[in-house]
């Protein structure tokens, strides 16, 4: 398979950006994404002019397997790849998946430190050199695009991790990735890792080396940086930071520091910096995971100044206080959009500023529900259409459609619900009690559903300001030993909930059962 490796070729101070958003990210509880989500996600990444996708790990569930293929086939620019452990049979449906691929790329990995070999691999450094090399090998009789990864880099020893690289390098790895898997690592640690390697590693200026890092000391976006001052050039990352436990170095974040600290870091990328918020706000719309306000970057107090002095030197000069523009990110200048009067087009336009792809929606179904909250509410904001849109973007291929909720409660009885679902063409109707409306109505679609998970998580949140709202309901539902989140938008609460129950619960259906092997488990 011929491969051009577009993102090989680059001046020495280009910095690569590797999304992860869609395999590191989704691997977090509550941020699993069905195929038609992933994809939305893919293009805004398209869109935001990443270097390289890591759409899935293509061995680990026929769905990952099947989003790989589909992402790989819908894109144009960027490379694509899969995770791969170092099994013949991963790298083997890793290269399948990504067959279509116009820059198709894979990713294998095996740990490297003593604690990974000695209890979670049961290997010795020599096994785990030669499973690395021979999977290397095996993936480059048909692609150039190898990248390998230590697992657990920032806790190897260093001169068995410069023998692995060296020989996976001779092998044919094009990048090498140094991950700080546990988010031990502090940056001038790290970025002496990166130092040692490229001096002892035979080859190393042959490759690129790749930072990725998690959170869970809160330095991966420091610990990102230090990599690349240490010659790292390329960073593994994800919108809004979502990953593994405290989750991964965050795209908007280093981007940012690197565009706004040209100065010292000295180094740029590729990233179309407007897309960021788009790309921000889909993904916590598709996964019903908020922005935190205070999150940087993206956060809705990222640009607001609260405090009276603050305002004052904003209003006089906005560089007092502000060291980056709100419009750079792509932030919204007017959140205020359109109303009752707008027409298709209008509404079509604001969709696209949004980072929403018309083509991968029922428009008609979208526009429709946008005049019906017309009719509800005088201003319909931003948040207000994506909301709308990805509801359309989540009820694409569904198990189960609600039809119809009636509730009734007053201080005197308790709480009922009837509910209708539509299951395979077919409408089935039950009833159900409960401690409140909301628990009525669960109990009554858990009843039709024939399914009985535990709700982990549920909460809700006014979209907008006032009693006409639109709220989003998010739950984190639990069965099977699978966890799923489902998001539901409505101006009424009872009907949001009941959405995002049958959201989760079509995820559920359309996941499968639970048979994804972590990353992390096996060589
Ligand atoms: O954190 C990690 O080590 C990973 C690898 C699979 C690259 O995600
Ligand atoms: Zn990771």
């Amino acid at each position: 398979m011929a491969n051009p490796n577009p993102v090989v070729a680059h001046a020495d101070d280009y910095v690569r950006i590797f999304d992860t958003t869609l395999r590191d990210g989704e691997q977090s509880p509550g941020c699993t994404m069905n195929v038609e989500e992933k994809i939305a996600i893919a293009r805004q990444l398209e869109r935001l002019n990443v270097d390289i996708i890591e759409a899935g790990f293509a061995a680990s569930s026929p769905g990952d397997f099947e989003s790989v293929r589909r992402i790989a086939e819908t894109l144009t620019n960027p490379v694509v790849l899969s995770l791969s452990r170092t099994r013949d049979e991963d790298v083997d449906a890793a290269l399948r998946a990504v067959e279509k691929a116009k820059h198709p790329g894979i990713h294998i990995f095996i740990a490297t430190s003593d604690i990974h070999l000695k209890y979670k691999l049961a290997m010795t450094r020599e096994d785990v050199l030669n499973a690395a090399t021979v999977a290397v090998m095996r993936a480059k009789r048909h692609l150039d695009y190898v990248e390998f990864s230590c697992e657990d880099a920032s806790r190897s020893e260093w001169e068995f991790m410069a023998k692995i690289c060296s020989e996976v390098i001779r092998a044919g790895a094009r990048i090498i990735n140094l991950p700080d898997t546990t988010g031990h690592a502090l940056p001038a640690e790290l970025g002496e890792m990166f130092a040692f390697m490229r001096e002892h590693v035979e080859g190393a200026d042959q490759v690129i080396w790749s930072a990725h890092c998690h959170n869970d000391l809160g330095m991966a976006v420091a610990n990102s940086l230090a990599a690349i001052r240490n010659g790292a050039r390329q960073v593994e990352c994800t919108i809004n930071g979502i990953g593994e436990r405290a989750g991964n170095t965050s795209m908007e974040e280093v981007v940012m520091a690197l565009k706004t600290r040209k100065d010292l870091m000295g180094v740029r990328c590729g990233i179309e910096t407007r897309q960021i918020y788009p790309a921000s706000r889909l993904l916590a719309q598709i996964i019903g995971q908020p922005v935190p306000p205070n999150k940087p970057i993206v956060g809705d107090n990222a640009f607001a100044h609260e405090a009276g002095i603050h305002q004052d030197g904003v209003l006089k000069n906005k560089l007092t206080y502000e060291i980056m523009k709100p419009e750079d990110i792509g932030i919204p200048s007017n959140k205020l959009v359109l109303g009752k009067h707008s027409g298709r087009h209008a509404f079509i336009n604001r969709l696209q500023e949004l980072g929403v792809d018309p083509a991968t929606i029922d428009v008609q179904k979208a526009f429709a529900a946008f005049k019906d909250l017309c009719d509800k509410k005088k201003i319909v904001y931003d948040d207000d259409i994506l909301a709308i849109a990805n509801e359309e973007t989540r009820r694409i291929a569904d198990t189960f459609e609600l039809v119809d909720v009636t509730v009734s409660s007053s201080t005197r009885t308790e709480p009922r619900a009837e509910v209708t679902l539509r299951v395979g063409g077919q409408e089935r109707s039950a009833e159900a009690s409960g401690d409140g409306m909301v628990d009525a109505c669960y109990k009554a679609i858990y009843k039709i559903a024939e399914l009985s998970p535990t709700l982990e998580r549920y909460s809700v949140k006014s979209i907008t300001g006032g009693t006409d709202a639109l709220g989003e309901v998010s739950c984190l539902v639990r069965d099977n030993g699978m966890t799923v989140a489902g998001q539901g938008a409505h101006s009424d609460i009872v009907m949001a909930s009941a959405l995002a129950l049958v959201n989760a619960l079509n995820r559920l259906k359309s996941r499968g059962p639970a048979a994804s092997p972590r990353p992390s488990e096996g060589p």
